[in-house]
């Protein structure tokens, strides 16, 4: 029933923007704007939209024509546990397999690894604390 696709409008990547803002970034009192790298013009952009209404959102990178990475994965809270987040990941891991990429990263929030692992990650090793709290684990999968 929940399908994910690319972004396209304007009116879609606000939306997209807002709901990573809301879930990764204003919790922890960041400033708007925070949710946003230098990267986004480069990378694949997932959402699932639904009933006109964006409920997760996810980011692909390319590090090297082999490695790709997962960024920015949140999906609305209401819509949290129904499967939408194992929808938008298989989506970005196809489309990094026609691409040539080999396997895919992450580093998942401490309160994600459970997620990633039944997603079929594996944990490589700790990595970087964000905000001075959310611990991170870098995670991988052979595609
Ligand atoms: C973590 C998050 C992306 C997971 O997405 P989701 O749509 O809630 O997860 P799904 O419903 O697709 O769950 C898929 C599987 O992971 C499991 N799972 C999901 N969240 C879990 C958790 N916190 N602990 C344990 N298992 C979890 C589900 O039980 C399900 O397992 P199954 O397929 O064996 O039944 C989402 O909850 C979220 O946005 N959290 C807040 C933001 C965040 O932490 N983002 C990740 C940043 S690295």
């Amino acid at each position: 029933m929940y399908q994910a696709s690319n972004p396209i409008s304007s009116e879609d990547f606000k939306a997209y923007y807002k709901l990573r803002f809301d879930v990764l970034r204003k919790p922890w009192n960041q400033p708007l704007g925070s949710e946003i790298d230098k990267d986004e013009d480069t990378s694949h952009h997932a959402f699932i939209k639904h009933n006109n209404e964006v409920l997760a959102v996810c980011r692909m990178q390319l590090n090297s024509p082999e490695i790709a990475q997962l960024r920015f994965m949140a999906v609305d809270p209401k819509m949290q546990g129904k499967g939408l987040g194992k929808i938008i990941i298989q989506f970005l891991e196809e489309k990094s397999n026609q691409i040539g990429a080999e396997k895919m990263i992450l580093h998942a929030r401490e309160n994600a690894v459970r997620f990633y692992k039944s997603c079929g990650y594996s944990i490589i090793e700790k990595s970087y604390l964000l905000f001075d709290e959310i611990q991170h684990y870098l995670m991988e999968k052979k595609l």
